[in-house]
């Protein structure tokens, strides 16, 4: 039998006992998992919860307990994440998260750590929620080398997407339905400032390309600007707005990796992605596109992909652990003003006829929106605009 702890019984946490227990989907009931989940810590008090016995308030009592060799981190966050995770491995426990905030920027380092005492450190569940894809890449794709990652990340951002253009709720309305459903984080700001998204691509890109890139690195624009007449104008013109994380492999070995808002034409898989669900299109050299899909957030969702660490954990594999990455390459970090797009712009009123001089692409006379023929930089396509009252600029995936 072996023995876990669950730090947090938040969200996730909760579904990850709820799964270990077998009063959830029944991981318990497997013959080949028998995992027992023997201490929770949560500063909050839980006397109603069928798991309230396991409660404990100091984690030396789990860090001192040679029965726990499996600790899951769903405490989310830097402080106490960090500290406990740290402690937790260097006291020869593995370690199982979900937590893509402290993988994108401590990842690399945890990962030594776990390996200079023997267990392994993983995470899963810390990119498209319930979508099996950081073992994927690193096992079925390793004969590839990966050109390019582009993906809905964020769940609670496809949701409000979603309910804006289906329900045509506003984007607060909609956001508050992401919050009731427990897909958004507690600080929703990460979400729609698109900083959870970079948080994911980084991991992605970090066993893709083999090398740790840093949020830093990642030039991040959320969703809160767009409104309902950038959806109407995407819907009119056949494509969808969607927030994307890509990362992009050039000639030169160079990665430009970015997270923006995109108008996704109706022809490409991305584009039907909806609600909670995510989707991650990875090209490989040799396989070409593949694409990965299921639900992106949400307790059970999530908790199965950290339950099926903490089993891979438990059973010791040999490989537990993803591909592994190597220290920060900064020479390696393409510039994202090199790259070009076809743009969809929205002006003020009044600026139609300014801008049918500077842009010769489909013009929609009444919105004063346009998406332009030529592809180009966000800095030419600024300078081309300089002049005029822009409104909103994005990109298109072509
Ligand atoms: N807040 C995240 C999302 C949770 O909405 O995708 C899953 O990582």
């Amino acid at each position: 039998m072996v023995k876990t702890a669950i730090l947090g019984f938040g969200v996730v946490g909760s579904g990850v006992a709820e799964v270990l227990s077998g009063s959830g989907n029944g991981v318990s009931r497997r013959p080949d998992s028998l995992i027992e989940v023997k201490y929770i810590l949560d500063v909050r008090k839980f006397p109603d919860s069928p798991f309230a016995p396991l409660f404990v308030d100091d984690f030396s009592t789990i860090e001192s307990d040679p029965e726990i060799s499996v600790v899951v981190e769903t405490i989310g966050g830097m402080g106490a994440a960090l500290d406990f995770t740290e402690r937790a491995l260097k006291a020869g426990k593995s370690v199982v998260t979900s937590n893509k905030e402290l993988v994108a920027t401590h990842g690399r380092r945890l990962l030594d750590l776990a390996a200079e005492h023997g267990v392994v450190y993983l995470f899963e569940a810390s990119v498209g929620g319930g979508i099996p894809i950081l073992r994927p890449l690193s096992e079925c794709m390793a004969a590839n080398d990966i050109l390019e990652i582009c993906g809905i990340l964020n769940g609670t951002c496809n949701y409000i997407f979603t309910r804006m253009v289906q329900d045509g709720v506003t984007f607060q309305e909609a956001l508050k339905g992401a919050q009731a459903n427990g897909y958004a984080e507690q600080d929703p700001t990460a979400d729609v400032e698109g900083y959870d998204t970079c948080r994911k691509l980084c991991i992605l890109s970090s066993i893709a390309f083999g090398w740790h890139m840093l949020p830093e690195q990642i030039p991040t624009r959320g969703i809160t600007e767009i409104t309902q007449a950038d959806e109407a104008y995407a819907a009119a013109s056949g494509c969808r707005i969607k927030l994307l994380g890509r990362a992009v492999m050039g000639q030169d070995g160079k990665v430009t990796a970015y997270v923006e808002p995109h108008f996704v034409p109706m022809d490409n898989p991305l584009a039907s992605v909806d609600d909670v669900f995510n989707a991650i299109l990875l090209k490989g050299d040799a396989t070409g596109d593949v694409m990965f899909y299921g639900k992106g957030a949400g307790k059970l969702p999530t908790a199965s992909a950290v339950c099926a660490d903490v089993i891979a954990a438990a059973r010791k594999l040999e490989r537990a652990g993803y591909r592994p990455w190597q220290a920060n390459r900064p020479e390696c970090v393409g510039s994202l003003d090199d790259l070009s797009s076809r743009w969809y712009v929205r002006l003020a009123h009044g600026a139609l006829a300014d801008a049918q001089r500077l842009i010769y692409g489909r013009v929609d006379a009444a919105e004063r929106t346009y998406i332009t023929n030529q592809s180009m930089t966000r800095p030419q396509m600024e300078a081309l605009l300089a002049d005029l009252p822009v409104l909103a600029a994005i990109r298109v995936l072509d």
